[in-house]
């Protein structure tokens, strides 16, 4: 009722153009409408930024092995290929089970191997350890008798 007022007040006192009067109307009341429906997301908004603190502080954090970083010194050249495991136990940091126990393995140069055991014997574990996405305090593994910790990371992988 009032709006119908405010528009014949508008129209035939002002001598506003019905359109135009409509069109701002209509302007007015769509941009309330989304304010409103936008103010329903604020409380989700500061849930959403409290969540994603801890996601980034994870995520932010510097990585023990940055294979960005260059090594000054390290070999960036796999010569012939020989791949040994010395005495290797390791256990992954988030349990205190062994995967591997003083394990030894000898691959000769351009050998194909196959690494076979039943599941969770420690296969892709082998794999990781060579490619240092985790790296075994006891033991060495050795590529051409030098310790994959003198090869430079991105070039080892
Ligand atoms: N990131 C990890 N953190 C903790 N334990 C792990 C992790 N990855 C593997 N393990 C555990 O280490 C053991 C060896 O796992 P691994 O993946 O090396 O076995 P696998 O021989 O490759 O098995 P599959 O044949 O199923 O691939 C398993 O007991 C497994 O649960
Ligand atoms: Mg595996």
């Amino acid at each position: 009722m009032s709006f119908w007022i405010a528009l014949r007040l508008s129209v035939e006192k002002l001598g506003l153009d019905i359109f135009r009067v409509l069109a701002s109307n209509l302007l007015l009341y769509f941009s309330f409408v989304s304010l409103g429906n936008t103010g329903g997301f604020v409380p989700s908004i500061s849930k959403a930024k409290e969540s994603a603190h801890p996601v980034f502080s994870i995520i932010d954090e510097p990585s023990l092995l940055d294979i960005r970083k260059k090594q000054a010194g390290s070999i960036t050249q796999i010569e012939q290929g020989i791949i040994q495991f010395k005495d290797v136990s390791f256990n992954y940091p988030t349990r205190d089970q062994l995967v591997l126990d003083s394990f030894n393995m000898f691959v000769p140069a351009s050998a194909k191997i196959a690494l076979v055991g039943h599941s969770g014997c420690g296969k892709s574990t082998i794999t990781n350890l060579l490619l240092r996405f985790y790296d075994a305090e006891i033991g060495g593994i050795y590529i051409d008798g030098h310790s994959i910790a003198d090869y430079d990371v991105h070039s080892l992988r």
